[in-house]
């Protein structure tokens, strides 16, 4: 598979900008609530480790049948960041995505996420994307209500005690 990079993703009050190291900084404070870490796990990087972690990810994935795409969801209004969205994107016989959405505490509650996902889950689509999914801790209403308003469906499946949510696009 050739890999699959992130474009600029716009809705009506958002950009999904592709993630760079640049954004380590501004993210850090956004990522700072350790309420954030509930259903997910793991703890507010620093700076330094943010960075390092979108150094990483700048990289690419390892295995060369996996794209990692990873955007920054700006407000544009506001002219700021407020969280990230994320598409793990493999082939076996054809293409499938796990995508993942994180929202900083300050701006949540303003339909951020479901607006970010639901912009994530047609641009996939149009990389020829067949199957989404997420993984999605039982107990986590807000991102189940995301996950929903995206298309998925929860499957019963349980992965280290989260659910699988799953899409199917196209034939
Ligand atoms: C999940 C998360 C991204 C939601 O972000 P958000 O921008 O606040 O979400 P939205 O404003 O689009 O709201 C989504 C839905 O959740 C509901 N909701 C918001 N906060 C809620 C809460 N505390 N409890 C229950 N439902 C809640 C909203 O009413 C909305 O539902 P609706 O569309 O039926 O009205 C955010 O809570 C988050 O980043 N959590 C920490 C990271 C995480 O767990 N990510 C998920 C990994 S799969």
């Amino acid at each position: 598979m050739n890999a699959i990079a992130a474009t600029l993703i716009s809705t009506a009050r958002l950009n999904l900008v592709p993630l760079t190291v640049d954004h380590a900084a501004e993210m850090a404070a956004v990522l700072a609530d350790p309420g954030l870490y509930t259903f997910t796990g793991g703890a507010p990087p620093t700076s330094e480790e943010l960075q390092a972690r979108y150094e990483r990810w700048a990289a690419g994935s390892p295995e060369p049948a996996v794209s990692w795409c990873n955007w920054v969801i700006e407000l544009r209004a506001d002219r700021c960041l407020a969280g990230t969205v994320q598409a793990t994107i493999s082939t076996a016989d054809e293409l499938a995505a796990e995508i993942a959405w994180v929202v900083g505490s300050p701006w949540q509650g303003r339909g951020i996420a479901t607006e970010a996902a639901g912009a994530l889950v047609p641009w996939l689509g149009r990389q020829s994307v067949r199957t989404v999914v997420a993984h999605i801790h039982p107990g986590h209403a807000a991102s189940a209500a995301v996950a929903a308003a995206a298309g998925l469906s929860p499957t019963g499946e349980l992965q280290d005690g989260e659910q699988r949510w799953r899409l199917r696009l196209g034939p």
